[in-house]
């Protein structure tokens, strides 16, 4: 690999190739096939007697036309050229990128699961259905809730569900209301929710250390709010200190706390959401209890609720039952499913056996270990990217390169670039809108201190760069398979056809 500037190498970084690869239809051979099958002593048998005519296709699809062996390398090399959790410290900040345990995959691999049908009579599942009762029980110990449902696909799904249950709950007590007040830090999915759920946002400011502004909270306040929705520690990494006095001021006026519990890792066996007053929390299972995700999938977003909701959760669900077996019930008021059966079971299981090996002993030293990590490399880059706000973080730390910009015209964009080549993946940039040339680091409790130092030495390298020559860093990575691309014009001028490259 061409190294074209002066700066070291971090020390763990791996080396990604750089040679291109054809896209699979330029592998392509006309009647070339991934498979074969014996033509001898095999009566023929024509397509149509299996399925009817009407399913079948009337035009050729022109789909790539490899060999097994070209398909596997193909992916293989492709795989290859990206960066994954597997291969190296990925800080995408909020989103909780920590290395999976392998053990959560032979669990969910076991046939003894994946092999049993959602559809199958309760008798004949009972541990499936005592795994998703229990993983429900854990799960309102760790948030100190009521009950939950396992159904939702993913953490804005899990809102949505949260949004519905506090609409039913309101027009119960026939009172619809209008307003969800939601902190101008949150996650963009938290509006969008909102919105979907037939709610208006109200949005709330940040004061100057970066936590809800009370007194615009309680000037905000009035019967027509449903809730808040705010997640604890808030979506610039700082723990919400003020949570009880919000919990009381809402609660006074009939509104509801919603916990958006992306944010769960940070305070796992430490504090718990129903203790500080909330009413229904969402999980991302796949962040905090540990299963591969990213670019959409899969997800498991559970929604705990407090003894007033309980009787609108989704159904139905795993129930246990006085007799000790197990079988399938829907709440009295339901709002109904929001998944086609249960939930991603997959997700689940991974999540009941990561929290069953951890123990709740296990589980605090997650949370410590992710707020020491975060801290310690907030620490570290004070005097090269300094932290939005100057005080001790939760499990992410939100830094500044807005030195860097006035100095150099170097943007937090560019650092994150520059960090690809280094052998780390990029943080998250601009989020939370409300700081300036935002990079959020999320180390998570699994990378150690060689890894964080490591990470560190990479950043001050790219800040020397930046100084001594902008230009590097600011057309970075020149070394990744693939290069700076224009990301706008990605999502505004999309082809998703195999001959995109001839149509640009
Ligand atoms: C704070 C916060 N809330 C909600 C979500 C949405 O979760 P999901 O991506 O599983 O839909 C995320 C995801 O990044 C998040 O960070």
């Amino acid at each position: 690999m061409t190294k074209i500037y002066s700066g070291g190498r971090a020390k763990s970084a791996p080396l990604l190739g750089r040679d291109t690869e054809p896209t699979i239809f330029e592998i392509s051979s006309p009647g070339r096939s991934s498979y074969q099958l014996r033509t001898t002593g095999v009566p023929e048998t024509p397509l149509a007697s299996f399925i009817p005519a009407e399913h079948l296709a009337t035009e050729v699809v022109p789909l790539a036309e490899v060999s097994e062996r070209d398909l596997v390398g193909h992916f293989t090399r492709l795989s290859h050229r990206q960066f994954s959790v597997d291969l190296g410290a990925y800080p995408l900040g909020s989103c909780t990128m920590k290395y999976n345990p392998k053990f959560c995959d032979a669990v969910a691999a076991d046939p003894r699961l994946n092999s049993v049908h959602p559809a199958a009579p309760a008798p004949l599942i009972q541990g499936w259905l005592e795994l998703l009762v229990t993983l429900e029980e854990t799960l309102c110990e760790i948030t100190g809730m009521s009950a939950a449902t396992l159904q939702p696909a993913a953490g804005a799904a899990g809102e949505l569900t949260g949004l519905l249950l506090m609409r039913a709950y309101h027009e119960a007590n026939g009172d619809a209301r209008r307003r969800v007040l939601i902190p101008d830090s949150a996650h963009g999915t938290n509006p969008a929710s909102v919105t979907l759920g037939g709610y208006e946002v109200t949005t709330i400011p940040s004061d100057e250390r970066g936590l809800v502004d009370l007194a615009a909270l309680k000037a905000a306040l009035g019967p027509d709010v449903a809730g808040i929705m705010l997640t604890n520690p808030n979506t610039v990494g700082l723990f919400e200190e003020e949570i009880t006095e919000i919990a009381a001021a809402v609660h006074e006026v009939g509104g509801l706390l919603y916990y958006d519990g992306a944010n769960l890792n940070a305070i796992l066996g430490v504090v718990r959401p129903g203790d500080m007053g909330f009413d229904i929390v969402h999980m991302n299972l796949h962040k905090t209890f540990a299963t591969p995700h990213g670019g959409g999938g899969p997800g498991a977003g559970p929604v705990a609720v407090s003894s007033r909701l309980v009787e609108f959760l989704p159904g139905p669900k795993a129930t246990r039952g006085d007799d000790g077996t197990f079988s399938w019930s829907t709440p009295a008021h339901s709002i109904g499913r929001v998944h086609g059966w249960h939930g991603n079971a997959m997700v689940l299981a991974r999540a009941l056996a990561y929290i069953e090996v951890h123990g709740g002993d296990g589980l605090t030293r997650v949370a410590q270990h992710a707020v020491l990590n975060a801290n310690w490399l907030r620490k570290r880059l004070e005097a090269t990217l300094p932290a939005a706000y100057d005080r001790p973080c939760m499990h992410e730390c939100v830094l500044t390169s807005s030195e860097l910009k006035a100095a150099y015209g170097v943007r937090a964009l560019d650092v994150a670039k520059s960090l690809l080549e280094e052998g780390f993946h990029a943080p998250t940039v601009y989020f939370p809108l409300i700081v300036d040339e935002a990079l959020m680091f999320e180390p998570t409790e699994t990378e150690s201190l060689q890894t964080l130092e490591a990470l560190a030495e990479a950043l001050e390298t790219i800040a020397q760069r930046a100084a001594d020559t902008p230009e590097l860093v600011q057309g970075a990575p020149w070394s990744t398979p693939v290069t700076r691309v224009d990301e706008a014009r990605a999502a505004r001028t999309l082809i998703p056809t195999e001959d995109a490259a001839t149509r640009l």
